[in-house]
């Protein structure tokens, strides 16, 4: 056993130390601490290993609130204090601008961030019938293994959801098909809640019964998916409406189906949309494109400033749900369009008109094909949502080096507190014409 000191955190929330030439990346370990350690695995450059003995502490430590922590892979950052996530997350982003990006935003903006517990309102829990244990879990996933946690509690999915969690095992527990129910679903909304159960085989009568028994004990809807999305149906009640969030800065409310994407931090999406819409300066003179817009969640706020918004997206039940959504809210003055934006190129581009400026909010992959397709009649203000620190850089690389941005701002935002999941916002611009 040997003593080392911890120099950084790496992106899964190890620390990071050097020794004889190789990185070792110390579970539970923060930076500035000095760990007995004993390495679990080796590689020739690397070694992974467990605190044996915890030398000189952080003060940043902290007590993780979960019983589960360090077995379940859910949250891997709750014994860094809340600021200190913040900072760590701020350090991945501004790193990854420079280090993959080579560039600076001019301004680093205030991180936004919020509620730290009961803030998931979306979440897929694993399901496994262990049968040499005659036991049933349901939970995230273990750390780096495909077991399910054994857990009885979440303190990151609402209160209400994880008291559920017990009484959720014992329904599955009772099932015909325990061992072919893989998953359930939860999506949380402002005023209802509803549990999609993935079903491999059909439910005997009994099954039913528990289960429309359990809906209505618990006042929770349940839907059912017996194979890909699109065969999700409600099972109970019958007829079962959208779920909605609210966007009241903007007087909007946004109803949305059990599979539709939605950002997972209702707090923190209230104030990441404020931040795009301050930074974009939306007005009635602009036209104004929403990239990888979904179910139209900055959409239609860019849209009640009086522009005339398109929302382009590739999943075609999105675009009819945005389409729904502004009708719902009053708003005419938004266009949508489904397409493939990992497609784009700088004639499809052209081809949908000018825009004054835009938003984009890729998935992880980012969107290279998009900023490659800017071409003859750029937008002066680009706001880049990111949900990839390292993918967000590779484009801010080619927008400032290669189509002559300035990176003016950029901040992270804690939308998955206690995990190591970086989520960002960027703004681009012009430099003005003399
Ligand atoms: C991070 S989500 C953002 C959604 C929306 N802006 C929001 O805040 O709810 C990314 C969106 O990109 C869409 N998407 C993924 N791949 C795409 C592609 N190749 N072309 C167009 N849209 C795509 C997804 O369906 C999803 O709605």
């Amino acid at each position: 056993m040997s003593s080392i000191k911890i120099e950084s955190l790496d992106h899964e929330g190890r620390g990071v130390a050097h020794c004889a030439g190789k990185a070792v990346f110390v579970e539970g370990a923060l930076p500035g601490e000095i760990v007995d350690y004993s390495v679990f695995k080796k590689k020739p450059k690397v070694e992974f290993a467990n605190i044996s003995k915890l030398i000189r502490e952080s003060p940043h430590r902290a007590t993780p609130k979960c019983a589960y922590f360090g077995i379940c892979g859910g949250c891997s950052m709750q014994h860094l204090d809340a600021a200190s996530q913040v900072a760590a997350k701020q350090r991945v982003l501004e790193d990854a601008l420079w280090h993959i990006g080579r560039v600076k935003p001019g301004v680093i903006l205030p991180a936004i961030h919020g509620p730290y517990w009961e803030y998931r309102h979306r979440a897929r829990l694993s399901v496994r019938y262990v049968e040499k244990k005659k036991k049933l879990l349901v939970g995230f996933n273990e750390k780096r293994t495909r077991y399910v946690t054994d857990m009885d509690s979440c303190k990151v999915l609402p209160r209400r959801i994880s008291q559920l969690i017990p009484s959720l095992k014992a329904l599955i527990g009772g099932f015909s098909i325990k061992s072919r129910l893989p998953q359930v679903e939860i999506a949380v909304g402002e005023d209802a809640d509803l549990l999609v159960f993935r079903i491999l085989e059909a439910l005997n009568d009994a099954d039913e019964a528990a289960l429309r028994e359990f809906s209505i004990r618990h006042s929770i809807r349940i839907f059912l998916q017996p194979k890909g999305v699109d065969s999700i149906y409600p099972f109970h009640p019958a007829e079962s409406g959208p779920l909605h969030y609210a966007l009241p800065e903007f007087g909007i409310s946004m109803p949305f189906q059990p599979s539709d994407f939605t950002q997972v931090n209702f707090a923190i999406n209230r104030a990441l949309v404020r931040r795009a819409i301050s930074l974009l300066r939306p007005s009635h003179h602009d036209r104004i494109a929403d990239l990888f817009c979904g179910l139209g969640n900055f959409t239609l706020p860019i849209a009640k400033s009086g522009a005339q918004v398109v929302g382009i997206e590739g999943s075609a039940s999105l675009v009819r749900r945005a389409q729904e959504n502004a009708a719902k809210n009053g708003i005419k003055n938004a266009n949508f369009i489904e397409a493939d934006l990992f497609r784009m190129d700088a004639q499809r581009f052209d081809a949908l008109g000018r825009f004054d400026k835009m938003l984009i909010d890729p998935p992880r992959a980012g969107a290279a094909e998009v900023v490659e397709a800017i071409g003859k009649n750029p937008p002066s203000r680009i706001v880049y949502v990111s949900c990839d620190p390292a993918t967000l850089a590779r484009d801010a690389n080619t927008l400032v080096n290669s189509k002559g941005y300035d990176l003016q701002a950029a901040g992270a935002v804690n939308m998955f507190p206690h995990t190591s999941h970086v989520e960002s916002i960027a703004l681009f611009t012009l430099p003005e014409v003399p």
